[in-house]
């Protein structure tokens, strides 16, 4: 029977519920040669970093219960034959469900009026003065006729796209893995697809799905933000690595970005008024944690019994 590893009790109950998953699964906080006589043939991780784990002869394969693979030495894998798969799609919604919440929640300052709320000592008479004056301090903007600039097209960017169109938004696309006329053939949700330098120039709102690679890292920087309008919002649900942090605090600054909303909080954003920092819950749903198990388990199971390689 194969082994698995794994580093989450949740992705462990899921794994378990699997009745036909034939996997023998044992739970390890964090996996580590030393310590692991069992020498699994195949390890589910979602965030523990893999970078600095020496690897069993035995193992086969490496899960991501997510979309990123940052945290996997993919190139070393392949060179010891170690297969890496991730679950594309599988948090997809989750991720999509709280960029619109987002999107929304900071257009109405909505994190700044209830963070305001709960620091308030008064009590009785004292609040409805206390939300007289609330509601002058936090007046926010209607996302209705803005235009939402969405860079990535795949699994989450259409899926925001296409949600943000209901929502009477001016949907425009960039993808930098396909040419700006296949992205329009694709996506019946963006309007327009464009080159990312347009995007930047006509975008209100700026949301980002891509992964982090040498190509994309800082793709936010000085210059970027230059092209873009002022008081634009940036959204980043996909990696921190994305967003220059020294260029994005000077921006907010300057008010030249109105609100930076990242699911990855770092120093010198943290700091910033109008920085919205979300410790990385994009994908964190009971639904979107049971949807990349199941997926990883199901990838597993064929990978170990047949040997075929399939990524969805
Ligand atoms: C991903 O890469 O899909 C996300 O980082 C998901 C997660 O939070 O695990």
């Amino acid at each position: 029977m194969s082994t698995i590893t794994v580093d989450k009790v949740n992705t462990i109950k899921t794994l378990n519920n699997i009745a036909e998953s034939g996997l023998r699964i044992f739970n390890k906080e964090q996996y580590t040669i030393d310590n692991d006589s069992e020498n699994p043939d195949a390890i589910v991780v979602r965030s523990a970093n893999m970078h600095s784990i020496k690897f069993n002869n035995e193992l086969k394969a490496i899960a991501r219960a997510g979309a990123g693979v940052n945290n996997i030495p993919v190139d070393q894998c392949t060179e010891t034959g170690i297969v890496v798969f991730n679950t594309p799609g599988a948090n997809a919604n989750a991720v999509k469900e709280l960029v619109l919440t987002s999107l929304i929640a900071a257009s109405r300052n909505l994190f700044e009026g209830v963070a305001w709320a709960k620091t308030l000592e008064a009590e009785g008479e004292k609040i409805p003065k206390l939300v007289e004056e609330g509601k002058k301090n936090f007046v926010g903007k209607e996302i209705r006729g803005k235009t939402l600039g969405v860079i990535g097209l795949g699994a989450i960017g259409a899926l925001v796209a296409n949600d943000a169109l209901d929502l009477d938004m001016d949907v425009i696309g960039f993808d930098p893995f396909i040419s700006v006329d296949t992205a329009w053939n694709l996506s019946r949700n963006v309007h327009r697809a464009m080159s990312i330098e347009e995007l930047f120039a006509k975008s209100d709102y700026i949301t980002v799905h891509v992964p982090l690679t040498a190509d994309t890292k800082g793709m936010f920087n000085e210059e970027t933000f230059k092209i873009m309008k002022d008081d634009v919002y940036i959204l980043n649900f996909s990696r921190g690595g994305l967003v220059n942090e020294k260029d994005i605090a000077v921006a907010l600054e300057s008010g030249k970005v109105g609100k930076y909303i990242t699911d990855f909080p770092n120093e010198d954003v943290v700091k910033m008024k109008n920085a919205v920092p979300i410790p990385h819950l994009g994908a964190s749903t009971e639904e979107s944690e049971e949807n990349c198990a199941v997926m990883a388990a199901r990838q597993l199971k064929e990978f170990l019994e047949t040997g075929n390689i399939k990524n969805s």
